[in-house]
Parts: C-alpha cells; structure tokens; sequence
C-alpha cells in the first residue's frame, strides 16, 4: 500500500517505520524542514528505544523517504495518517487549527480518491467535520477515519508492533476494511481490531487517557492521605492491585502525571463536557488533583528547608515526564525547577535522555549534568522525579560523598525505608513516613 504520513513527531515516525517495516511504501512529510532533512539520512531527533535501527534498515530498504514537499507527500499515499499535534488552547480546549489548515491543503492538492486517517486526538465530532469540508473542498472523494493512537513514549515500537488494540472509526465500511487489513499484520496475537463510529473511536481515546490519569490521581490522593495517617502506600497499593478487578497498573504514587497526552487530553475532555453542559466532576478533579501532586515535592523542601531557599543548591534526577523518553512536556520535573529557580535555589539536574530538551527551556538557569553523581556535588539534597531504572540501585556511599548531607527527596518511591534508614540518609517520598535520622534537623 502507498501510505503518506504528515507529521514525523513520536506518533507519526513510529507510525511510518513499523508501516514501512510490513512492506509498505511510505512516503513521511513534516513541516520541520530540519528534521525531514535528519530522519532522511537516519538521524532520529528524538530517543524512542529501538527506533534508529528500524528506521535506518526500512531507510536502506527505500520503504520509507522523507520529504518537504507536502502537495508530493499527499500524491503519494492511497492511504495518509495525519500525525499532527493538538496542544492545548488556554482555555483547555485542544487546538485543532492546525489540523483543519492541513486537511484543506490535503482536500485543494489530491489528484484521486484518498483515505484519510485521522490519528492525531481530536475532540468528539471533528472527523465528521472534516469530512464535511474535504467534501466541499475537494475534487475527488476523500474517506475520513479516525484511528487513535495509543502507544506510550519508552515502548512506542512495541506497543505499534503488537497493540493491545486497535481501534478504527468510520461512517464508510470498504474504507474502514482497507485500513483493517492495513493493520492485520500487527493483531496475529488475536488481539482486536474493533470496528466502531467515527465518534466512538474519537470518544475512546480521551476516555482511555483520562480513566489511566484518574487512577494516577487516585492513587496520589490515597498516598497524601496514607501520610496523614501514618500508613505505607506501597503496602496499600499492593492490598487493593492484588485484586483482580483493579489490578496493578496505573497506581504508582508519583509526582503527578505529565507528558504529551494525559494533561492535555483530560482537559480537553473537561472542555467538551462543560460545552455541551455534561457534569464531568471526576474528570475536572483528576486534573486537579494532579495539579496539585505536581507541586508536592516542592511542598516537601519548603516543609524541610523553609520558603527562602537563596544559597540553596538542590540535585534532581529525573527531568522527562516518565523512563525511557527524553520528552519533557509537562513534565513535574519542570513545575517544580520553576518553583526552586523562584524560591532563590540553585539546581543542577541529571537525565539520561532529557537534559538536552530541558537546556533548550532553562538555557543557562540550570547546571546540567551527564553524570548522576556529579550531580549531587555541593547538593542541599537530591531529589529523585523521574522513575529510570539506573537509579534503582546506586552506590549510596558514593551519594553521600558528593552531597552536602545526605537527604533525598523521592517522588517514584524508589527506595525501601530500611534501606535508607541502614544507609544513614534522611529520606522523603511519597505516601510513606519519612524517615530521620538521629541528629538531622528534619
Ligand atoms: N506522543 C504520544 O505518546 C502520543 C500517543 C498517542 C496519541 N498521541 C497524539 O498524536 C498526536 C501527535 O502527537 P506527537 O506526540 O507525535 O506530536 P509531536 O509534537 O511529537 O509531533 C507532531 C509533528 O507534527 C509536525 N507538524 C506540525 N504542523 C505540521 C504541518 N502543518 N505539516 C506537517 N507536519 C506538521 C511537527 O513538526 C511535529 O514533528 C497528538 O494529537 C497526540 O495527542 C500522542
């Protein structure tokens, strides 16, 4: 099949590549006329496990090229996924302007009928005005589909290569049954391929993202109040997880949840509930509540260090918004970098993927540092928001030669109690009781 992709964010390449990869001629177009130019010479802009190697072999292969040229990107594909970004409006609302300019270029520039899969999270009903305006617009038919997305940044590949499902919305069966086939090669574990209307499959996207976003707030709620009443939340969590019909994932006591999706999807849904007059309580509270979470941590310094933090020096590990990804959006690690740079500190951090992202929005405000224990050198304290797995098990002997005392903040609740008391640190982290040291000033 000739397939084009408008847009080679993480969305977009992962979707070129692995359609590439089952044989597919892909032709992927995205504004950025740098990044088009690096993805063409295999060079992948941002860190997605697995990605570079996929993409250089199907590059090598000529099932994938990279061009700036939209109107040739549109002739190409029988079959275009529209990968584009749908940010937030200030009001909350997702901003889908860009999308809508790109589908009226698409509707002036196709020369034979098209399928046209809206990948992108759009708000309930906006495939149905799409299709509207490509059919005022343009002169030969153009079938719109939605088809949300939902792999996680950190196992993208995976997630594409072997969904849990997918999900295809659409008014027009041959269109939908071609895009079923399309993704056949992907479902051979017999995992579904769920045919449904174009607003189900618009609809189930924000209701996946913002039921996974109230179990994260859930679980931060019960962990404030495990720490009120003197109560472990990892061995709550593992109480209620055990139960089969709750389950495991999603309740890990956390700095808030941040990314590219979760904040702005369940605003977004808030959004469309209070246009159409829905109550959307829960929802707008998981928001909140999150809101909240993000400045947790920085709840805790100022309960430990005071307001004025002027001649400070705190340590950070952990900038992107979860493992295994060096995206930063929305990120805690930021919310709370911003409240330390106000509060008069110093902060030097440390990611294994993120710090180049994170040096493009402090500039020189923040020390960066490759190196997770030079990081700590001259540190107040360190303070731990992102969970990647090199800093499960570190030299803590090491830690607290480089730190000023050895105090640590831990938003992913990484480290056993008795392991911190053992190792002399004064510890902090989420839903548990703290643990101080004889002598240290708490
Ligand atoms: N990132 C995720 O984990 C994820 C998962 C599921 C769904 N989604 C959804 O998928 C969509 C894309 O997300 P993303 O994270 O890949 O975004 P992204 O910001 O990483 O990528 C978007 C890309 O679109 C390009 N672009 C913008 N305007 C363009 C235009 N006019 N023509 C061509 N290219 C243009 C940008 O340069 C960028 O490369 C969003 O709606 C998002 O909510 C994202």
């Amino acid at each position: 099949m000739r397939i084009t992709i408008i847009g080679t964010g993480y969305v977009g390449l992962v979707t070129g590549v692995c359609m590439a990869d089952n044989g597919n001629d892909v032709v992927a177009h995205d504004i950025d006329a740098r990044k088009v130019e690096a993805l063409q010479s295999g060079q992948v802009p941002i860190y997605e496990p697995g990605l570079s190697d996929l993409l250089r072999a199907n590059l090598q292969a000529g099932r994938i090229r990279f061009i700036a040229d939209s109107d040739e990107a549109i002739r190409h594909g029988q079959v275009i996924f529209l990968t584009i970004g749908t940010p937030s409006n200030p009001d909350g609302s997702a901003d889908v302007t860009t999308l809508e300019a790109v589908v009226r270029q698409l509707a002036g520039a196709v020369q034979e009928p098209k399928i046209l899969v809206i990948k992108s999270t759009v708000p309930v009903g906006t495939c149905d005005q799409l299709q509207r305006r490509v059919n005022e617009l343009s002169q030969h038919p153009v079938t719109v589909i939605s088809n949300p997305e939902f792999l996680k940044e950190g196992s993208a590949l995976d997630d594409f290569l072997r969904p849990d499902r997918v999900i295809i919305g659409s008014e027009d069966a041959a269109a939908g049954d071609a895009i079923r086939r399309l993704y056949l090669p992907f479902v051979r574990s017999a995992k579904p391929i769920l045919m449904m209307s174009r607003r189900a499959a618009e609809m189930s996207k924000y209701a996946a993202n913002a039921y996974l976003a109230a179990r994260i707030s859930f679980i931060n709620e019960v962990a404030g109040l495990c720490e009120v009443l003197d109560v472990d939340i990892d061995e709550v969590r593992s109480g209620i997880g055990s139960d089969s019909r709750i389950g495991h994932h999603f309740l890990y006591p956390s700095p808030g949840y941040g990314g590219s999706c979760f904040p702005k999807d369940v605003q977004a849904l808030a959004d469309t509930a209070r246009r159409h007059g829905a109550p959307a309580d829960l929802i707008e509270a998981v928001h909140r509540v999150n809101q909240r979470q993000q400045g947790r941590l920085f709840e805790k310094i100022v309960a430990r260090f005071g307001t004025d933090l002027a001649g400070r020096r705190f340590a950070i590990w952990g900038v992107t918004f979860k493992a295994k990804t060096d995206d930063i959006r929305e990120s805690p690690a930021l919310r709370l970098i911003d409240s330390l740079l106000a509060a008069g500190a110093q902060v030097a951090a440390h990611d294994p993927e993120g710090l180049e992202n994170l040096q493009k929005r402090y500039g020189e405000r923040v020390t960066y540092q490759a190196d997770s224990y030079a990081a700590l050198s001259g540190a107040d304290a360190l303070v731990i928001v992102t969970e990647w797995n090199r800093f499960r098990s570190p030299d803590f002997g090491q830690m607290k030669s480089f730190l000023k005392a050895p105090l640590i903040f831990d938003g992913r609740n990484l480290y056993d109690l008795s392991q911190m008391q053992a190792a002399g640190f004064e510890y902090h982290s989420i839903g548990r009781r703290s643990v101080i040291p004889a002598g240290s000033v708490p």
